[in-house]
């Protein structure tokens, strides 16, 4: 695998493989690698000649210094974890490669950033349309890999693709949980054990209160996880909403061929996780 941490560098290597017709599928990432970023490595391996991988805690996407501060970083064995799954590119750069000079540019997602991570996070997709935008325009790759663990970022990012009128596919991609159905994510390293054992609840509660919106309606489900994270002295429920797949809407009920999606953010202890299941 070529480490590059200059963009400089990530240009002249591609551009060789673009004079020799080779596809560039792209997985932009934070680091602290687990098998959920390595399936959309593999998802980009199966469909493009070259992948590149980009490592960067970006740091106009935190709102909140102390988040930001303690995000996990584990640069050894994300390369480890790369170079196994076949990744051809890591671009790993610092703050100065990204942010030559500050960004000011400011995004209007519309509704999109009005709700759920947006309204609690404000400012957070404003950093994430910043990084990926300069990451995208660097890097012109054919295919973009995201996650759907992160659904709204996924429709962000789609969004801020058509609004520069970027030439790349967005590929969404499947969520990845451990054996007991937490969804995998970088910030479960920083969950003690006993907070790990509490943060499994996540999925078992989610899968309940999506068979109560099918069976009971969306306000049963919705009084079930409230109730349910009361319970739970470390648990903090930021959010539950039952909303429509494409648009984001909240739904109050469901109705016949409607696609509905439940999202969640919680805090176990000080770590804040989020989730969503498909409600089909
Ligand atoms: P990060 O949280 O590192 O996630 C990088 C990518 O991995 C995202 O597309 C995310 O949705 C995906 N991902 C995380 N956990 C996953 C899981 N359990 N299963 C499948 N995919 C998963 O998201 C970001 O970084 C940043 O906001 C970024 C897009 C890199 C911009 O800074």
């Amino acid at each position: 695998m070529q480490v590059f941490q200059l963009i400089s560098e990530v240009k002249t290597y591609l551009s060789l493989q673009k004079q020799q017709h080779k596809t560039i599928g792209f997985v932009p990432t934070m680091g602290a690698l687990h098998q959920g970023h390595i399936s959309l490595i593999n998802e980009s391996k199966k469909v493009c000649d070259i992948t590149v991988c980009s490592i960067f805690v970006n740091p106009t996407q935190f709102n909140n210094a102390n988040d930001l501060t303690r995000y996990p970083r584990t640069p050894e064995v994300d390369i480890q974890l790369l170079e196994q799954a076949g990744c051809d590119v890591l671009y790993m750069p610092d703050v100065k490669d990204v942010y030559p000079t500050t960004d000011t540019r400011q995004f209007n997602f519309g509704y999109l950033d009005t709700i759920l991570e947006a309204e609690h996070r404000p400012g957070h997709y404003n950093g994430v349309g910043q990084v990926v935008s300069i990451l995208l325009t660097g890097i012109e790759p054919n295919k973009a890999f995201f996650g759907s663990k992160d659904y709204q970022q996924v429709m962000i990012v789609k969004a801020l693709v058509k609004q520069l009128k970027l030439p790349v596919e967005i590929i969404s991609c499947p969520i990845l949980r451990e054996d007991d159905g937490l969804a995998m994510s970088s910030r479960n390293m920083l969950l003690t054990p006993e907070e790990r054992k509490i943060a499994k609840l996540v999925p078992i509660m989610m899968e309940e209160a999506r068979d109560i919106a099918k069976q009971i309606g969306v306000s049963a489900a919705k009084s079930y996880i409230h109730n349910e994270v009361v319970k739970v002295p470390i648990m903090k429920l930021d959010y539950y909403e039952v909303c429509d797949t494409e648009t984001l809407e909240p739904l109050t009920a469901l109705k016949p061929n409607q696609q509905a999606i439940s999202l969640i953010a919680v805090f176990v202890g000080n770590i804040r996780l989020i989730d969503n299941w498909m409600i089909d």
